[in-house]
């Protein structure tokens, strides 16, 4: 049976989630991932598990090689990515704590590679579909988990990625409301687009852990609380997963 992989984001770094673990170093065809794979089972599942900013959260997301950890998953036999991220609000009703099943990004990173395609071969060029990036099969199974499970989630929303490592200004985060984003992150958008150029499907489940600079009623958020508010959170998204995994085919 095919294997799952998860990619781990800020706040679930190492988690405690695989039975009989063992990690595994591995070397890609664009370098080394950003941790080694983390392999177990879940629910009977054998799952391949990946701290996006390395286990020590040592990464900053301009510097993470999402095309080695995309491809250390493919190499490794994975066939879906579940993936979990922090977030910013951008809406008054997007509260701390809050879950997003993500179904759209605006991509605004500057710096990164977003494709695995650096060169065609003749007459062979690539030019991957990214209308509906989240997979629509694993976007259900986070929702029905969340509705399962008693969370309080968004059934859907549009995440617009920043490059970092800063927070955004006042006028940005006006702007990215204004464009129609829900909430707001660092990472999403280039792994979501390379996981699709591997044909690998991809969802995401955003927690919300601040309101974005927009809010001028709250003191601009910094990273210690971050941290504090996923922390305070996190078996939240720990037991989401198990849930969706137990669902999978
Ligand atoms: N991750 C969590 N909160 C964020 C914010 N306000 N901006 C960008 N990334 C974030």
């Amino acid at each position: 049976m095919s294997k799952i992989g998860i990619i781990g984001g800020s706040g679930l770094d190492n988690p405690d989630l695989l039975l009989n673990s063992s990690d595994v170093t591995v070397e890609t065809l664009y370098g080394p991932p950003s941790a080694p794979l983390k392999q177990g089972t879940i629910e009977g599942r054998e799952v391949v598990l990946i701290a996006r900013h390395g286990r020590e959260h040592t990464i900053p997301p301009t510097f993470v090689n999402y095309r080695a950890n995309i491809q250390a998953l493919k190499d490794a036999g994975c066939s879906s990515i579940l993936a979990t991220t922090a977030c910013g609000s951008l809406r008054k009703e997007i509260d701390r704590g809050h879950l997003v099943i993500l179904d759209q990004f605006i991509d605004f990173t500057r710096r990164r590679p977003v494709s695995f395609h650096e060169e065609f071969e003749p007459h062979g060029a690539v030019h991957t579909p990214m209308a509906d990036p989240f997979d629509e099969k694993l976007r259900g199974l986070f929702n029905a988990a969340c509705d399962t499970l008693g969370l309080a989630h968004h059934k859907s929303g549009t995440v617009i990625t920043i490059e970092g490592s800063r927070f955004s200004t006042r006028a940005e985060s006006n702007m990215f409301r204004m464009w129609g984003a829900d909430v707001i992150n660092m990472s999403v958008a280039p792994e979501c687009i390379l996981a699709n150029e591997a044909g690998i499907p991809y969802a995401a489940v955003a927690m919300s852990t601040d309101y974005d600079c927009w809010k001028t009623d709250e003191a601009p958020v910094t990273w210690e609380e971050i941290l504090e508010v996923f922390q305070g959170n996190v078996e939240k998204v720990t037991s989401l997963l198990v849930e969706v995994i137990k669902n999978m085919d």
